[in-house]
């Protein structure tokens, strides 16, 4: 795994945006796996800046998002699909017939996973996958447990996760406690990883994921065995992995 150590969020940012753009000056018609939450703000930020400057175009990409809440539609403002229109979406020229998040709103979650599945398999699965990670050691919202799952599916959040993102609600209750997922094998797939950490609360993680075991218990363990990722992270973050 290649590491790559950034003083600061802003420089974490602005290196993941240089090889995104370097990977769809390569290939005009992409497949771009995205994630939400706070770390990747900034890269959608430098994203926006170099379409602005006319420096890369999106108009050909195609997206593929890792995760939604179940029970969240497109126009709540704590849904995914929200997340993305506002923080990157409809600030370029990216086709929005070629964005692809699960639908939360479909309570049928066996339609709702094998649809995504589908969509997935159409595009030959992803080529460069964006990646953050909780606190837990989720990646997407594959949570801890006892396997891993290598599809589309729907899982109960961890009260970990729940606790963690209640500062994007009102209130804790709020908080969906379910969420569509892609799974462990179509983001093990993606022949290219960015991984962002950003944060000295995600330190012990990080280290957690590196350096131990690879396991459910940790999904972002898995992650070791991928020939193919470039960890993105503020020295904060990575404090811990040279002990
Ligand atoms: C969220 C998302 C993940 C994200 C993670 C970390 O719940 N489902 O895709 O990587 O948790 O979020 P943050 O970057 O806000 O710490």
């Amino acid at each position: 795994m290649e590491i790559v150590r950034c003083r600061d969020y802003e420089e974490m940012s602005s290196k993941a945006a240089d090889i995104v753009c370097e990977e769809i000056g390569k290939r005009p018609d992409l497949v771009l796996g995205l994630a939400t939450g706070s770390t990747p703000l900034g890269l959608y930020r430098e994203l926006i800046d170099r379409y602005g400057k006319g420096t890369v175009s999106f108009k050909k990409i195609k997206t593929v998002n890792l995760d939604e809440y179940v029970g969240l539609g497109e126009d709540d403002a704590q849904s995914y699909a929200y997340y993305m229109r506002s923080n990157l979406f409809s600030h370029i020229d990216i086709a929005p017939g070629n964005t692809h998040i699960p639908d939360g709103k479909n309570a049928d979650h066996e339609s709702e996973c094998s649809k995504y599945d589908a969509v997935i398999d159409e595009l030959g699965g992803v080529d460069v996958q964006i990646l953050g990670i909780g606190h837990d050691g989720h990646i997407g919202f594959n949570e801890p447990g006892n396997a891993f799952i290598p599809r589309t599916h729907r899982v109960k959040l961890t009260e970990e996760t729940i606790e963690a993102n209640k500062r994007f609600f009102e209130r804790r209750a709020d908080v969906p406690k379910f969420a569509y997922t892609m799974g462990i094998r179509d983001i093990f797939r993606a022949r290219k990883i960015i991984f962002l950490v950003s944060g000295k609360d995600k330190a012990g993680i990080i280290r957690e994921a590196l350096k131990g075991p690879i396991t459910p218990e940790v999904p972002a363990s898995i992650l070791q065995l991928h020939s193919n990722v470039i960890l993105i992270g503020e020295d904060k973050a990575l404090e811990l992995l040279d002990e």
